[in-house]
């Protein structure tokens, strides 16, 4: 075996929660075309989740809340003299961060989804306030609303696409009942006011990275609930990053234009995933 490059894992021999899935999902004719990167369509199958899955991982998170937990350390040294304190400024704008599971009735205007959705648009320059890997850009949104005003009118609960290039939306349907959309993201808090869903098309990475792209697709998705989540903050709306959804259910709620899986190998590489999910409205008092 080569130390420094070690064989992938055997998907045959893995243990626990990962052997429950059935192993149609990793069997390599079951994942399509691979794009040269057929690690990673395994990796992204096995990490989907279903109803059954869904269960299995809600089991494993009781197990690990009845645990002890300690913070990790840093792996350094535990007495590390602190670095100035930042900028009260900075400090402010952190403050209110924190995960928000109780949203009030207030609506969010169009203006709130404007500040959130503009680090995602192309400006005039042709930048964008995120950065790229290869200047790709796979990820879009969809904004489920269910209050979202205009000039203090509460528009009717629909779904929109994001444009990035002209930053606006384009009305996509109507949105599910939050009683209907809820188990599907496994939470359990009453409906926020919007739901900002991150999907993928990981070809454009992948065709020209490899498995590598894969990894540079979640980190951008990464960096995209990093921006809303200090976004939020600033303007004290609250929000919650949601891990825990049914990858295949969701897509369908979205809409044919997302869900039909390409079939043909051409279309491969415009096979959208969910990437991240963003719930956000006011907080309840
Ligand atoms: C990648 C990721 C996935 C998460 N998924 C969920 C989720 O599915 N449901 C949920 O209630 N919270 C979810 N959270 C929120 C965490 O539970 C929360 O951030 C953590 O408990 C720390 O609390 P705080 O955000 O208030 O500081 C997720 C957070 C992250 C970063």
């Amino acid at each position: 075996m080569n130390e420094s490059n070690p064989p992938f894992i055997d998907a045959t021999a893995l243990p626990h929660w990962t052997s429950s899935l059935p192993r149609a999902d990793l069997d390599p004719a079951a994942l399509g075309p691979d794009l040269g990167a057929p690690c990673f369509k395994g990796f992204w199958r096995a990490s989907e989740l279903n109803p059954t899955r869904a269960l299995l991982m809600h089991q494993r998170i009781e197990e690990d809340a009845a645990l002890e937990h300690e913070p990790l350390r840093a792996c350094f040294s535990s007495a590390t003299p602190p670095l100035p304190e930042p900028d009260a400024s900075v400090v402010g704008a952190w403050a209110p961060r924190r995960s928000v599971r109780a949203f009030s009735d207030q609506a969010i205007e169009l203006a709130d989804l404007s500040a959130l959705l503009w680090p995602m648009a192309r400006r005039q320059d042709g930048g964008r306030g995120l950065a790229s890997g290869g200047g790709k850009y796979p990820l879009q949104v969809h904004v489920i609303g269910w209050r979202v005003g205009s000039e203090g009118v509460v528009l009717p609960p629909s779904i929109q696409g994001y444009d990035s290039l002209s930053h606006g939306l384009t009305p996509i349907g109507a949105a599910p009942a939050w009683s209907r959309l809820k188990p599907i993201l496994g939470v359990d808090m009453n409906e926020p006011a919007a739901v900002l869903v991150v999907t993928a098309q990981a070809g454009p990475h992948v065709t020209k990275y490899g498995e590598r792209g894969g990894r540079f697709m979640l980190l951008e998705a990464g960096s995209w609930l990093g921006a809303w989540q200090a976004q939020t903050a600033r303007m004290g709306l609250g929000g919650l990053v949601i891990g825990a959804f049914q990858d295949r259910a969701l897509l369908r709620e979205l809409g044919h234009h997302v869900s039909g899986r390409g079939q043909a190998p051409e279309d491969a590489a415009s096979e959208h995933v969910i990437a991240a999910v963003y719930a956000l409205g006011w907080p309840a008092p």
